[in-house]
C-alpha cells in the first residue's frame, strides 16, 4: 500500500516535472540545406564549442573532449550532432550520463530529461581515434591530411565533423576554444588568438581562443614542424607558420608573402571597411596535396602549388584575406549561395591585380567575356550551381564579374558602398543571394533584377557584357 502510494506519487511528481517537455520531440537530422541535408541538425543553436584535443604524430590518433555549449530552440528530447568516424567513449548533458546511438553521420543524444526550449545545455562527449579523409570525387577531399610529421585538418563543405561533433552547417556559428596537445617540439597552430602554451610529461597544450563567430567548417588544425613567427601590426595579432622542409626558394617566396599581409589587410579594409577579427596569419605545409587553399577564419592554410616560383605569391592571400570579410565574417546561410564568398574573393584579386599594375579590373572582366559561348564559364546558374559544382571555375568567374556588371550598373561609389555596408551590416552573420540583391537595391535606389537574373540565373553566356 505504502509502496503503490510511492509510486504513484513518483508518477505524479515526474509528470509534473516534465510537463512543459511533454511535447518534447528530437531535433531534425539536419539543419535544412537543399544541397547537405544531413548537415547540421535542428532543435538547437550551438553558442560555443570547447575542444580539447590530443595529437599523436606516431600513431595519427587523437583523442578528445567536445565540450559543446548550447539552446535549445524547442522542447528537445533528442537532438542529433554530426560526426563522421571515430569512436565515441561517453556523453554526458548537463553532467548527467545521456544515450547515443550512431547511424553513419548523425550521432543522436538523448539527455535523461528532455530540454526545455529556450534552455542553455552543455553536452560533453569524449572520443578518439585515426580522423579520416573524407573524400568527395566531385568538390575534393577534406578532412585530416596526415604528413610525416603532424596532421593537417581542412575541407569545406564537410570537414568538422572529421575531427570534432559539431552542428555542422554554417548557419549555425558559435565562439571557439581549441587546445591541441602534442609532443614537445611539435608545433600546433588552430584559429584565433594564441592563449597561452603549457608542456607537462613530454607534451606541450597549445591554446587558441576565437572570440568571434566561426562557421564549423572554418575550424583547422595544423600539426607538425613551423617556423612560428608571431606579431603584432594595426592592432591584429598576426600568426604564421611556414614548413621549414619547404624547398629554400619557395619557403622565401611564401615568407615574402606572408609578410605582406598587414599591408593586404589595409588595402582589402580600405574597400570592405575594417578587418571583422583580432588574429589573422597563414600556414604553408610542405606535404600540402589536397589540392587547394582556404580561408579557415583569421588563419588560411596554402598549399606550396598555391604560390609561384617565381617572385610574389600575393594573388592568392588575397583571396583568402578577403574571405574574412566575405564568407567567414559574412557566411553563407546556405550553401547554393558560394558565389558570394568566390565571387566575392574573386573580385578583391581583381582589385589587387589593377593596385598592383597587373591588369585593370575591367581587362580582367573583358578577357573573361572574350570566352566562347560553349566555355564552362557559362554553363552554370552562378547563384545555383548544384552540389557537385560549389567550386568550378565559373562560380568564382562569373561571379566575379556579377559584381563587376553591378559596378559598371550602379557607379564606383555606390558599388564600393555596397561593399562595405555589406561587410558591416552582416558582420557575424549569414546572408543569401536575394538578400544581397534588396541590399544593392537598396543602396544604390536602382531595380537590378534584370541584372543579376542575367549573370546569376541564366546558364549561358549573356549577349551583351
Ligand atoms: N574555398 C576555397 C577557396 O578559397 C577553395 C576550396 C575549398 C575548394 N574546398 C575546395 C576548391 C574543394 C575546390 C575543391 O577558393
Ligand atoms: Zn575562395
Amino acid at each position: 500500500m505504502v509502496r503503490k502510494l510511492a509510486v504513484v506519487l513518483a508518477l505524479v511528481l515526474s509528470v509534473t516535472l516534465t510537463g512543459a517537455a511533454s511535447s518534447a520531440r528530437p531535433g531534425a537530422v539536419g539543419i535544412g540545406d537543399p544541397y547537405y541535408p544531413l548537415d547540421g541538425n535542428g532543435g538547437y543553436d550551438v553558442k560555443h564549442y570547447d575542444l580539447a584535443i590530443r595529437y599523436a604524430p606516431a600513431t595519427d590518433a587523437l583523442a578528445g573532449v567536445a565540450t559543446i555549449r548550447a539552446r535549445a530552440t524547442q522542447h528537445l528530447s533528442a537532438f542529433n550532432l554530426d560526426l563522421d568516424g571515430l569512436t565515441i567513449r561517453s556523453v554526458t548533458v548537463d553532467g548527467r550520463a545521456a544515450r547515443w546511438s550512431r547511424a553513419g553521420t548523425e550521432l543522436t543524444v538523448t539527455p535523461r530529461r528532455p530540454l526545455h526550449k529556450g534552455g542553455a545545455f552543455v553536452t560533453k562527449i569524449a572520443y578518439d581515434g585515426v580522423p579520416k579523409v573524407i573524400q568527395d570525387p566531385d568538390l575534393g577531399d577534406g578532412g585530416a591530411f596526415t604528413t610525416s610529421d603532424g596532421v593537417m585538418i581542412l575541407g569545406e563543405p564537410d570537414v568538422a565533423q572529421a575531427w570534432y561533433p559539431s552542428n555542422d552547417h554554417p548557419i549555425d556559428k558559435a565562439s571557439f576554444s581549441i587546445a591541441l596537445t602534442v609532443p614537445k617540439g611539435v608545433e600546433a597552430l588552430s584559429n584565433g588568438a594564441p592563449a597561452g602554451r603549457f608542456t607537462r610529461g613530454g607534451w606541450t597544450t597549445w591554446r587558441w581562443e576565437q572570440i568571434e563567430p566561426m562557421a564549423t567548417y572554418l575550424a583547422m588544425a595544423a600539426i607538425g614542424q613551423f617556423d612560428v613567427k608571431s606579431y603584432r601590426r594595426d592592432g591584429i595579432q598576426f600568426v604564421d607558420g611556414i614548413d621549414p622542409a619547404l624547398p629554400k626558394a619557395t619557403y622565401d617566396i611564401v615568407a615574402r608573402s606572408f609578410a605582406r599581409e598587414p599591408e593586404i589587410l589595409r588595402f582589402l579594409s580600405g574597400y570592405f571597411g575594417q578587418y571583422p577579427f583580432r588574429a589573422a596569419g597563414g600556414v604553408v605545409d610542405a606535404e600540402g596535396d589536397w589540392g587547394y587553399a582556404l580561408e579557415n577564419q583569421g588563419r588560411p592554410i596554402y598549399t606550396p602549388d598555391d604560390f609561384p616560383t617565381v617572385e610574389d605569391g600575393s594573388a592568392i592571400i588575397v583571396h583568402e584575406l578577403a574571405h574574412q570579410w566575405y564568407g567567414d565574417s559574412v557566411a553563407l546561410g546556405r550553401w547554393a549561395d558560394i558565389w558570394l564568398n568566390e565571387g566575392f574573393a574573386t573580385y578583391a584579386e581583381w582589385l589587387w591585380s589593377e593596385h598592383e599594375g597587373l591588369g585593370t579590373a575591367q581587362e580582367t572582366f573583358d578577357a573573361l567575356y572574350a570566352t566562347p559561348a560553349t566555355a564552362s564559364l557559362w554553363k552554370y546558374e552562378v547563384a545555383d550551381p548544384g552540389a557537385a559544382n560549389l567550386f568550378v571555375g565559373a562560380v568564382y568567374n562569373r561571379g566575379a564579374m556579377t559584381l563587376h556588371a553591378l559596378r559598371k550598373a550602379v557607379g564606383d561609389k555606390a558599388f564600393f558602398r555596397i561593399l562595405k555596408s555589406w561587410a558591416q551590416m552582416n558582420r557575424g552573420g549569414n546572408v543569401t543571394t536575394a538578400k544581397f540583391i534588396r541590399h544593392a537595391e537598396r543602396v544604390s535606389g536602382k531595380n537590378l533584377d534584370a541584372l543579376f537574373t542575367k549573370w546569376l540565373y541564366t546558364a549561358s553566356k549573356p549577349a551583351t557584357p
